[in-house]
């Protein structure tokens, strides 16, 4: 009998491993004939450590499983999907599972992430099998008409990127993954690179085909040394198979790839600090132009692109353009892995077709909040997003629709605060994340953030506080508009929203001054 038990950082962080433990030494004792799989997560986290058993009528979910429950659960017949206090039924059934679109994720959770073989029977490498028939240009044309955006935060499109890189002469040319994933609250890169590494390979050497690249990095940070471990497997396993090397696939087209692990700078996801990071020097800005496109990695044409952006493509290849494109609303077309986090009774990853309204995932998918008390405001798009009031809940997720409310989806986090949240505190920490984080090459940034953090106590001590409003807001502009790259432009979202959608907070009664 297979029974799986998640090797998935967020099920070790709850004890996946000692439930695996016992269970194999519970069985052992019982001399029953089981093998444990450890797959990668399903992404439902209130239900981690998710144990599933495989039956005649499919898989059967147990959950959140504690050592001490392994025992009553072999009593009750685990092994044959037997009636337990802990049982989900289906896996497949569960509403948070059920209701999906899984194209990415699609055997996320579902395969054991280093069988090549699980893979492939799922339907994996069919994608770079077919793209080894076409010409490089047509690979590119595909991804571009399937409306593919980056899905590490800019939404810039996939296949216009792959296009310039393409096109622009170079020797050599690289596809650097982003795997640097730095906005609190999201772990969807980790999900992919722990559960399902061979569609992050497939598509990074789909990439490679389609723009010339015969090397690849992934750069990812040394806080993920579990996706660190599953990618260095997966890749020598890929090598071993002839799916990475001199000749892909049998094709004679040359593509290999190694992981690399930054030291974990938030700035380092900026792809230009990443770059520099990537060649061993200091994780810090460069000017753009020339796009890493044209000069990136060793000032040769490089794709950069996040996991998400690249272990979308090989469904694409597989299923075609227009398959992709068919989900979605606008110009935000296939599907967005939403990363539910914070103060939320189901928190986790929900893939599904760009369109939801930031009410529907929030109430109906999320539950709303663990605590029971009224939701308050969700800040979407990691730390550097804006914060969204109940009253603009209605806000469908899609790129436009955001930034029409001064807003962005960014890499598809969202943190829910319930009604004890302090939005001037949140203002401060968005100033003091930036004044920790800044890579210090421009002085908006660097000091308007430390200025943003004075002017946010100020504030809190009622010190003029008309005066500080209106500072803080003045800084964000110049902040906005005069930062180098994101980290230093996108800070003033918090705290812009913040101040615009919950102004009751930055009017505290001077309570600090009178006692001093
Ligand atoms: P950007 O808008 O400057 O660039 C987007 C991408 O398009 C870049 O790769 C750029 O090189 C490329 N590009 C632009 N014009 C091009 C052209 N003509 N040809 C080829 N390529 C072209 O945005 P940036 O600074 O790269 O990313 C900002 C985003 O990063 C924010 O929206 C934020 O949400 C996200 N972010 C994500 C984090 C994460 O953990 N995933 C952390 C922090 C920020
Ligand atoms: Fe560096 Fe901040 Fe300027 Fe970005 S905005 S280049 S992180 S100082």
């Amino acid at each position: 009998v297979r029974i799986y038990i998640p090797r998935d950082a967020a099920a070790l962080a709850l004890g996946a491993d000692r439930v695996a433990k016992a269970l194999a030494g519970e069985a052992d004792a019982r001399k029953l004939d089981i093998k444990i799989v450890r797959n990668g997560s399903r992404g439902m986290h209130w239900l981690e450590p998710l144990v599933e058993v495989e039956t005649a009528e499919g898989r059967i979910a147990y959950g959140p499983v504690k050592p001490s429950d392994v025992a009553s659960l072999l009593d009750a017949g685990l092994l044959e999907g037997k009636a337990h206090a802990l049982c989900l039924g289906g896996t497949e059934d569960i509403p948070f599972l059920k209701n999906q679109t899984r194209l990415t994720f699609a055997r996320c959770g579902v395969i054991d992430p280093v069988s090549l073989d699980d893979y492939k029977a799922h339907g994996g490498l069919k994608g770079l099998e077919k793209a080894i028939t076409m010409a490089p240009v047509e690979v590119v044309k595909e991804v571009t008409d399937s409306g593919l955006r980056g899905r590490g935060g800019a939404g810039f499109p996939t296949g216009i990127k792959w296009k310039t890189v393409l096109d622009a002469p170079g020797d050599r040319k690289y596809i650097v993954c982003n795997a640097d994933e730095g906005d609190s609250g999201t772990f969807a890169d980790r999900m992919i690179m722990e559960g399902d590494p061979f569609v992050l390979i497939e598509g990074m050497a789909i990439a490679g085909l389609a723009t010339g690249a015969t090397k690849g990095y992934v750069y990812t940070r040394s806080e993920y040394p579990h996706a660190i471990a599953v990618m260095n497997e997966a890749v020598t396993v890929a090598r071993t198979a002839g799916v990475l090397g001199p000749s892909v696939l049998g094709s004679g087209r040359a593509f290999d790839m190694e992981i690399r692990v930054g030291a974990g700078a938030y700035v380092c996801g900026e792809e230009t600090a990443l770059l520099n990071s990537l060649e061993g020097k200091r994780g810090i800005v460069r000017a753009k132009p020339p796009l890493p496109a044209l000069q990136g990695f060793m000032g040769r044409p490089t794709v950069v692109n996040n996991v998400i952006s690249l272990a979308s493509v090989p469904v694409i290849m597989d299923k075609g353009a227009a398959y992709y494109r068919d989900f979605g609303m606008g110009r935000s077309r296939g599907t967005i892995p939403l990363q539910i986090a914070g103060n939320v009774k189901h928190g986790g990853l929900y893939e599904t077709a760009f369109g939801l309204t930031l009410g529907e995932i929030v109430d109906t998918i999320g539950g709303g909040t663990a605590s029971g008390r009224p939701v308050r405001a969700v800040q979407v798009g990691g730390p550097l997003g804006a914060y969204f009031p109940r009253a603009l809940f209605d806000t469908p997720f899609d790129y436009e629709a955001f930034a029409a409310k001064d807003g962005l989806i960014g890499h598809a986090g969202i943190t829910v605060f319930d009604d004890t949240v302090d939005m001037l505190k949140q203002a401060r920490f968005a100033m003091e994340f930036c004044a920790v984080e800044s890579c210090g090459k421009c002085t908006p940034c660097r000091i308007g953030s430390t200025r943003g953090v004075e002017t946010a106590d100020k504030i809190a001590r009622g010190v003029e506080p008309e005066k500080n409003r209106a500072l803080l807001a003045d800084l964000c502009n110049t902040m906005k508009f005069g930062s180098l790259c994101a980290l230093g432009g996108f800070t003033p979202y918090p705290v812009m929203s913040a101040m615009t959608h919950f102004p009751e907070d930055f009017s505290p009664a001077p309570l600090v001054e009178a006692a001093e």
